[in-house]
């Protein structure tokens, strides 16, 4: 997956929608978003504490902001990887004003430490705050303003129990199928200024792996490809072309996506493999293997995880134009 710049960021917060309505998709989550967001307003309260997991890039910031936005409440961001001490959660915690609503962006990287003290505040809206040392030490109680609490999380399964309990709702977030991608797209692309023919747009949210984020990327360098190529329009043409320069495959799969098939399939025989042993094999985090390239494949039906490891299935070997294993017969001797 390419990093994000600083101007990517920018972009991406100007093609954000800022309430529900624009928010395409996803309409569960949306739904019940909704309903909790109302019951607070009726009652003159902050709304209960909400997580949201998911793959990267299908909108759990986003809805953060929305959530904020729709209920006219002031919005403080942070992340797990911010909070390294018990202090550093203190110190954000007691500045909140009332009512707020507190963005932590990757709470499964949150320190332990932090994450009790979490607990206590999430429930009660106070925090014991340790002074001292050894036989010395005393804990002072400290009240906190009310507040909503929006967690995110790419892996809400390294969560503990208590934290996750302790969230009054948790949306689910899923990839996006084509048409929703292709709203997704017209809005961006009206955003943007891009004259997009229906078929392009169709292409683009074929190849954008069920995620706006890489649907809006593409369509900027789409937008890139017809500028300096045909005049400012995106034909079709252009758009297959502008994705091929990018190393996206037709149905969206990109390098690192196609090295995991290829080394599942190749190298480990269709596996089983372990995660670790995959992810080493292609010079990858487990973590980005596991949270950011394995959801989609998933998905799609291409990759399955079994206790005894990770297995490609007949699509996969059928998309690198390989015989399934069974016909190869690569797998005779087990
Ligand atoms: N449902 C949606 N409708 C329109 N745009 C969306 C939607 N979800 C995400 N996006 C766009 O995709 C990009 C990434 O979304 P973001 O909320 O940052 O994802 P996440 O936090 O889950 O990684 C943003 O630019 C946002 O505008
Ligand atoms: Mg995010």
């Amino acid at each position: 997956m390419e990093p994000i710049d600083e101007a990517e960021l920018a972009i991406e917060g100007a093609l954000r929608p800022s309430s529900l309505d624009e928010f395409v998709g996803q309409a569960k989550v949306r739904g019940q978003l909704q309903l909790l967001l109302e019951a607070a307003a009726i009652q003159g309260r902050s709304a209960d504490h909400i997580l949201l997991a998911g793959p990267p890039g299908l909108g759990k910031t986003t809805l953060a902001m929305i959530v904020a936005h729709e209920s006219g409440r002031p919005l403080r961001m942070s992340s797990g990887p911010a909070i390294q001490h018990a202090g550093d959660l203190a110190a954000l915690l007691s500045s909140l004003t009332p009512g707020e609503v507190l963005f932590i962006d990757e709470i499964h990287r949150m320190a332990r430490s932090a994450e009790e003290m979490l607990y206590l505040a999430m429930e009660d809206f106070r925090i014991d705050i340790m002074v001292g040392k050894g036989a010395g030490a005393t804990s002072i109680p400290l009240e906190l303003a009310p507040f909503t609490l929006v967690g995110a999380t790419t892996r809400s399964g390294l969560l503990p129990n208590p934290l996750r309990d302790r969230f009054g709702f948790t949306g689910h977030l899923e990839f996006y199928d084509e048409g929703e991608l292709e709203q997704v797209i017209a809005r961006s692309a009206l955003v943007l200024g891009v004259d997009l023919p229906s078929d392009s747009l169709a292409e683009i949210a074929r190849r954008s792996r069920g995620t706006p984020r890489i649907a809006n990327r593409l369509l900027r360098r789409v937008r890139d490809y017809a500028l300096v190529h045909g005049g400012g329009a995106a034909s079709l043409s252009g758009v297959r072309a502008a994705l091929e320069l990018y190393d996206v495959d037709p149905i969206g799969l990109d390098r690192l996506d196609r090295a995991v098939l290829e080394a599942l399939v190749r190298r480990f025989r269709g596996g089983p493999v372990g995660l670790s042993t995959l992810a080493v094999a292609v010079g990858e985090e487990a973590e980005t293997v596991e949270s950011v390239v394995e959801p989609y494949l998933v998905r799609i039906g291409f990759l399955g995880r079994t206790p005894r490891g990770r297995v490609a299935m007949p699509e996969a070997f059928a998309h690198l134009g390989l015989a399934h294993h069974a016909e190869a017969g690569l797998f005779d001797n087990l």
